[in-house]
């Protein structure tokens, strides 16, 4: 495995690589994602090996616009394309009816397909070098918490990928909004960096939210992007009662506050988010690992207010700290 400053010359290398059929991480606008070849089922099967990810999980196809989108699918709905129109290249994912040609390494075998344009000048670059659709979840081991910078990619997959382009750290932060087309309605099956008034501001409605229909997406586990270390939310006037009780059991705590000031007897690790959705979801995931990185017996996570801006991150830390891991992605 090589990290490089991501440029014309290893974006040409990575480009090759995946010709070969080998493995590439990238930076997206939203979170790092593990390259292979979308045409190359061997290269895509590698992908679920380096992960730890179970085969029958679908992988989002990522494509240059809307135009090599085409290519990959079906039939587009009206309202998939409208969309597309309005936030591609961006954070947004549609699932939609495949082409037959379509690897069912991709689909999971499913009769969808997932589709993003990503907007980050390193993936653009790398898909105009490369010509065809990049099959890429995000860089991160199977249940983990997704990368935001090339040294979060090599911590997780380490020598599992050939070369790791180091584009910075993610503007965005989570992941994108997906959105499904598989019956006659709208599914929002995760929300992510396009808000949901957004969407639903170019739909004329809100789309529905996901029931036992929506088609399987990994990152809707119930415990996905999950620390290692026993995470909790608390009410935002909880935490310091609960931090007191904590502390006369003699834990170490990790704690991600928002609003809640340190106490002065506090000698744990305390990080401090910004109360601006955009800035903690940008910051989140890196938070999470420095959290866990603290070596505590426990992390609180001051619950975000509970508004539609918050909605995305509200969904992350929900799953983050939901403590059930059977069913990790
Ligand atoms: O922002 C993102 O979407 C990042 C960057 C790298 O593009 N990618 C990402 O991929 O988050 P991943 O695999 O970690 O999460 C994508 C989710 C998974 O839960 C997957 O199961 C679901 O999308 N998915 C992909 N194709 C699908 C399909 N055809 N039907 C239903 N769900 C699908
Ligand atoms: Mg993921």
């Amino acid at each position: 495995m090589s990290v490089v400053r991501a440029d014309a010359d290893s974006i040409a290398r990575a480009a090759q690589l995946l010709r070969d059929g080998g493995l590439v991480a990238f930076p997206t606008e939203t979170v790092y994602g593990l390259g292979a070849d979308a045409r190359n089922a061997d290269a895509v099967r590698r992908i679920f090996v380096a992960k730890g990810r179970p085969e029958d999980h679908p992988v989002i196809v990522h494509v240059e616009d809307l135009a090599a989108a085409e290519g990959w699918i079906a039939d587009m709905p009206d309202d998939a394309r409208a969309l597309a129109q309005a936030f591609w290249p961006g954070p947004l994912t549609l699932i939609v009816p495949r082409a037959a040609d379509v690897l069912d390494a991709i689909t999971g075998g499913q009769s969808s397909v997932g589709l993003r344009v990503p907007a980050h000048p390193v993936a653009r670059a790398l898909l105009a070098a490369f010509r065809g659709g990049i099959a890429a979840p995000s860089a991160n081991r199977f249940g983990h918490v997704s990368p935001t910078t090339a040294r979060h990619v090599a911590d997780d997959l380490g020598d599992a990928v050939d070369l790791i382009l180091d584009g910075g750290a993610c503007d965005v932060g989570i992941e994108s909004t997906i959105v499904a087309f598989m019956t006659g309605t709208p599914m929002l099956l995760r929300p992510g960096g396009i808000p949901l008034d957004a969407i639903a501001g170019v739909l004329g409605r809100m789309p529905l939210s996901r029931d036992a229909t929506a088609p399987r997406a990994s990152g809707t586990l119930t415990s996905h992007y999950a620390p290692r270390t026993p995470a909790s939310l608390v009410k935002p006037d909880a935490l310091l009662a609960e931090l007191a009780q904590l502390e006369e059991r003699d834990e170490r705590i990790a704690v991600l506050a928002v609003s809640a000031r340190r106490p002065d007897a506090f000698d744990g690790v305390w990080i401090s988010a910004p109360n601006d959705a955009t800035i903690y979801a940008r910051m989140l995931y890196a938070n999470l690992r420095a959290l866990d990185g603290a070596d505590a017996d426990a992390i609180l996570i001051e619950r975000v207010p509970q508004e539609r801006d918050w909605a995305a991150i509200g969904d992350r830390l929900a799953r983050a700290t939901s403590g059930e891991i059977d069913d990790r992605d």
